[in-house]
């Protein structure tokens, strides 16, 4: 098995379970005429993420890492017509691109995008949660060293029944060296490691291959914030 194999495999699942829309292309394309890294998540993932949206009938989604709006666009498309996407981006460049493939998608009004530090806009946001609803469904795909963080924030920002999904927790399977001086890798092994004992979730990993290589996502199903 190999990546060759691998992206054909993922090429053949989007001629057939998910074909794809223009909407979706142009955003694929924007990003990459405005060179942003191409780490957007695969359609079938994209796909995924909208399942998960409507399976945990979502109407308020947050997203830590918007890049060009692609994952934006299959989460927003999971929702109800008054339902809303948060998604924080540090790069006002990144923001730019994805507000106008929101825009060409015609998710303008669904999606809020909200640029700066992660760090610093979740504190804002937790403040004006007090006066609005938590989130049913973050997806946490920023920068790694900081997992740990966005998933305590995530934690606060949630309801049981909220679904919280990190991506990128294997890392071609770096995640098991323990003395790995990747802070990517520390990042993921720190939030391991609060999942190892952490009550208010229940939370699993999945391993993952395709046309982005060899990697994976934790998923973690608030039980109760008590
Ligand atoms: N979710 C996107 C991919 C996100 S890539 C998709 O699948 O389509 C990661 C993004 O996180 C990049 O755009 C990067 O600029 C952004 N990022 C990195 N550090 C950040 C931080 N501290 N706060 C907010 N966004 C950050
Ligand atoms: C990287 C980031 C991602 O969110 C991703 O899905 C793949 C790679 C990266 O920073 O290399
Ligand atoms: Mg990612």
């Amino acid at each position: 098995m190999n990546q060759e194999q691998w992206t054909a495999v993922d090429r053949y699942i989007g001629e057939t379970v998910v074909p794809s829309d223009a909407a979706l292309d142009a955003a694929i394309e924007a990003s990459a005429k405005a060179e942003l890294p191409a780490i957007a998540v695969t359609p079938n993932q994209g796909k995924l993420l909208q399942i998960f949206a409507r399976l945990v009938h979502a109407r308020r989604v947050l997203e830590i890492g918007t890049l060009g709006g692609y994952s934006t666009i299959w989460l927003a498309r999971a929702l109800p017509e008054d339902g809303r996407v948060i998604s924080l981006e540090l790069n006002p460049k990144h923001a730019e691109v994805a507000r106008s493939s929101i825009e060409r998608a015609g998710l303008s009004k669904k999606v809020e995008i909200r640029i700066g530090r992660a760090l610093d806009t979740l504190p804002k946001l937790a403040a004006e949660a007090q006066k609005k609803d938590p989130f049913d469904l973050i997806f946490i795909d920023a920068d790694k060293a900081s997992i740990p963080e966005y998933f305590t924030w995530s934690l606060k920002l949630s309801r049981p029944g909220s679904l919280i999904i990190v991506d990128n927790v294997v890392r071609k399977g770096a995640i098991v060296d323990a003395g790995s001086s990747d802070e990517d890798v520390q990042g993921v092994r720190r939030l391991n490691d609060m999942l190892a004992t952490e009550k208010r979730v229940t939370a699993t990993t999945i391993q993952t291959v395709g046309s982005k290589g060899y990697d994976g996502f934790t998923l973690a199903l608030v039980n109760s914030l008590t």
